[in-house]
């Protein structure tokens, strides 16, 4: 049973709420979910995350066209505005906030927020302008809610630091959580872009999943780290996926290259191409001892 969802579409209405939430309880705390919509089981763990955590929890669903590149997805983006607000109601939201394009941007902002170092290298070359997109839009989500918390998923590693960079860096003082990768029986991690592929990429694309278990794996048993991303790049190639953007091995707290061997906190990250799609996926490399 989820609880009734009041739709929102404006920034005015949305902050009214937010203060009604506060004027009857100044100590009530309230989360927030960004999302793009095409609402699958990985965005619905971060709603049941925040709804065990605050009295109330907003959910935005916002394609951000700002995120992205002029030959990337953004006009065929999934959209199904009815099934998702049944979803996000169902897991337990109060408040789902839907704004147009021009209700977020107005004639075109002349701020931009980016956040240097995290984002460079990984999705930030092979997307270039995303992570400003995604920074900004986060940014002015945490102005408009001014939430306590709020909830990313692990499957987008490189953003999910990006914005703890960002809420850091700019003292936002919201508390950036995060839930670990929701995978499907086979271990293709869910993803909106996972409904552009056809019956025989799909039956390819746990092949990812695999491969970098391998690889996180073999780093953990004392490989260079180097090697083994080498070594999954070929696998990868083997299996049949046509294009890799690239398999690394991380830092996992500064996301600073390992090339070497390693017994720190690791991540193995890739990004791979497959028909209309774009996967990503990552996966901590299991700590000895
Ligand atoms: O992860 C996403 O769906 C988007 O990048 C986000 C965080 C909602 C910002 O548009």
């Amino acid at each position: 049973m989820g609880n009734t969802l009041e739709i929102l579409r404006r920034v005015a209405e949305l902050r009214e709420r937010i203060a009604s939430w506060r004027g009857s309880n100044p100590d009530a705390r309230i989360g927030l979910v960004p999302t793009m919509g095409c609402i699958h089981d990985g965005h619905l763990a971060l709603i049941h995350a925040a709804r065990a955590a605050c009295d109330h929890v907003v959910v935005s669903l916002f394609v951000n066209p700002t995120q992205f590149g002029p030959s990337e997805d953004f006009s065929g983006y999934p959209r199904d505005e009815a099934t998702d607000s049944r979803l996000i109601g169902q897991a337990g939201a109060d408040v789902l906030f839907m704004p147009s394009v021009a209700e977020m941007y107005g004639d075109g902002p002349a701020t931009t927020v980016s956040v240097s170092r995290v984002s460079e290298g990984l999705c930030g070359d092979h997307r270039p302008g995303h992570f400003d997109g995604v920074a900004t839009i986060v940014a002015k989500l945490f102005g408009q809610v001014r939430p306590d918390a709020a909830w990313f998923g692990e499957k987008d590693y490189q953003q999910l630091l990006v914005i703890r960079r960002m809420t850091e860096d700019l003292d936002l003082s919201v508390q950036v959580e995060s839930v670990p990768t929701i995978r499907e029986p086979d271990g293709l991690a869910m993803s909106s872009r996972n409904a552009y592929l056809t019956d025989e990429e799909r039956r390819l694309a746990p092949r990812l999943f695999a491969v970098l278990t391998d690889a996180a794996q073999a780093i953990a048993d004392g490989c260079r780290a180097d090697d083994c991303c080498r070594d999954a790049i070929l696998a990868l190639h083997k299996a049949g996926f046509p294009e890799i953007d690239y398999v690394e091995a991380r830092d996992a707290a500064t996301l600073e290259p390992i090339t070497g061997t390693t017994t720190g906190p690791a991540r193995v990250l890739a990004a791979v191409r497959l028909g209309k799609a774009r996967l990503i996926d990552n996966l901590a490399v299991p700590q000895r001892g």
